[in-house]
């Protein structure tokens, strides 16, 4: 990782706690994201984890948190096979928030992982109420150009309405899933539709399916998402975890072990797990087949999610799915130009990729911004850039070089720049990157993705 780590702009929250929910149909504005990651368990990802792709939103923790993420950047350090998933929902032009997502599947993409993308057209249908064929139509032609545009490399980018293995598999996993868990999770109640209520089971779906024999086999997978999807990951782990025949936990009691589930074959299912778990070096071993418990008492907590995962094999080879829990990766969401989060339903507070440089720069210029509103107060009280739309522009998109970007941030907090130039250079930049994008977005060439 290059520069010096004293240049860098972090966006990385202090520890806190304290309440709040979640729901991936309605985020708005997230203020507090320490207390989000805190409160919901989520590990912060740090620009020096293991195996993550080099660029400015891994160095500057604007993807900032993570479930899992040693298994995945483990195997990808490794260079053993991996994949990711991610999806879409077609429902707006195409803006610099989704931008986000697609520069670090192409950074993953550019290190060797398989890149599975979901068009949730289904999803859209459910809670938008967008007709299928318009969704089919969109989603080719406006974000999967922009997608080659942005550098995506062939992949499997494919609808959900059309995977049946994606179906089918949303609909086995639904047997584990009952009304007081999604109520839980996502808040609905006696009105919510039968088709969103399902949304969560297809995207589950999604997310295991790449792990299926014909897909590629079980592998660590790595889901990034916005901070705000995270919900729909603690339910496909709770999956993962009923529909194992055999998986690693820590019990109640804290010690450590393969535990496995149903009558038939439970003494030869441990018997695997235990040749496996031995030779990955765990050999202090007490099998106890009335309680499904092989333990394994040389184990240590941070071992359970590389066993877990080796257990896969086992589970698949006693006709188990064989999934591996995903690992997720978490990036803030950007914030809108006109004071609320960036979205394609309110024009004037996105960047699209398709905007005219003048456009883009006519709205950067109206952005709401933390500078003081006179001269003399600027001059005093300063700005507050990590809290400042423009300043994410740069941050985000506009600015790889972090002695730059320091440059920016503090004369922006100390008073010294004001709020006119840094809008004036942010345009320029901003018009600049959009004339390049648009020049390549002409010759984007969707073939090779086979939709
Ligand atoms: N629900 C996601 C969104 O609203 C889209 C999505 C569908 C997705 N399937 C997925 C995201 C699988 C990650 C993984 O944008």
């Amino acid at each position: 990782m290059a520069g010096d780590a004293r240049l860098r702009i972090t966006f990385n929250p202090p520890d806190c706690r304290r309440a709040m929910e979640l729901d991936p149909w309605a985020s708005d504005r997230i203020k507090d994201y320490a207390r989000l990651r805190d409160q919901f368990g989520l590990g912060t990802l740090t620009p020096d984890a293991g195996g993550l792709p080099e660029g400015a939103l891994f160095r500057r923790s604007i993807v900032f948190a993570h479930r899992g993420w040693d298994l995945f950047g483990r195997a990808l350090a490794d260079g053993k096979p991996t994949a990711l998933m991610t999806g879409l929902m077609p429902s707006g032009k195409m803006h610099l928030g989704h931008k986000m997502l697609l520069d670090q599947v192409i950074a993953y993409q550019r290190l060797g992982t398989d890149v599975f993308i979901a068009v949730a057209d289904l999803e859209a249908a459910a809670t938008r109420n967008l007709p299928l064929d318009e969704c089919r139509d969109f989603a080719v032609t406006e974000y999967l150009r922009h997608y080659v545009a942005l550098g995506l490399e062939p992949c499997q980018f494919y609808f959900q309405s059309e995977r049946v293995q994606v179906l089918r598999l949303a609909h086995q996993l639904s047997h584990r899933v009952n009304w007081s868990k999604l109520e839980a999770l996502y808040g609905f109640s006696g009105s919510t539709s039968l088709a969103h209520a399902n949304a969560p089971l297809v995207q589950a779906g999604d997310i295991l399916h790449p792990q299926l024999a014909e897909f590629g086999g079980p592998r660590p997978t790595l889901v990034p998402v916005g901070v705000d999807q995270d919900p729909h990951l603690r339910l496909t782990r709770d999956l993962v975890a009923a529909v194992r025949k055999v998986r690693c936990r820590q019990a109640k009691d804290g010690r450590i072990g393969a535990f496995a589930t149903g009558n038939d074959g439970i003494a030869k299912l441990l018997k695997d797990a235990g040749k496996l778990c031995a030779k990955m070096g765990f050999k202090k071993q007490e099998l106890n087949v009335d309680y499904g418990a092989l333990y394994l008492d040389d184990a240590k907590a941070e071992d359970v999610e590389h066993i877990d995962a080796a257990l896969a094999y086992v589970d698949a080879s006693h006709g188990g799915f064989g999934f591996m829990a995903p690992s997720s990766s978490y990036h803030r969401l950007m914030l809108g130009l006109t004071g609320g989060k960036m979205s394609s339903s309110e024009p004037d507070s996105a960047i699209f990729l398709a905007d005219s440089p003048s456009d883009a720069q006519r709205k950067v210029k109206r952005a709401q911004t933390t500078g003081g509103a006179t001269v003399e107060e600027h001059r005093k009280t300063g700005g507050r850039p990590l809290e400042c739309p423009v300043f994410e522009l740069y941050a985000y998109h506009l600015m790889d070089d972090d002695t730059k970007l320091k440059e920016i941030h503090d004369g922006c907090a100390d008073g010294s720049w004001f709020c006119g130039e840094c809008k004036a250079l942010a345009g320029d930049l901003l018009g600049g990157f959009l004339e390049g994008h648009q020049s390549r977005l002409v010759k984007a060439d969707t073939k090779a993705f086979a939709v």
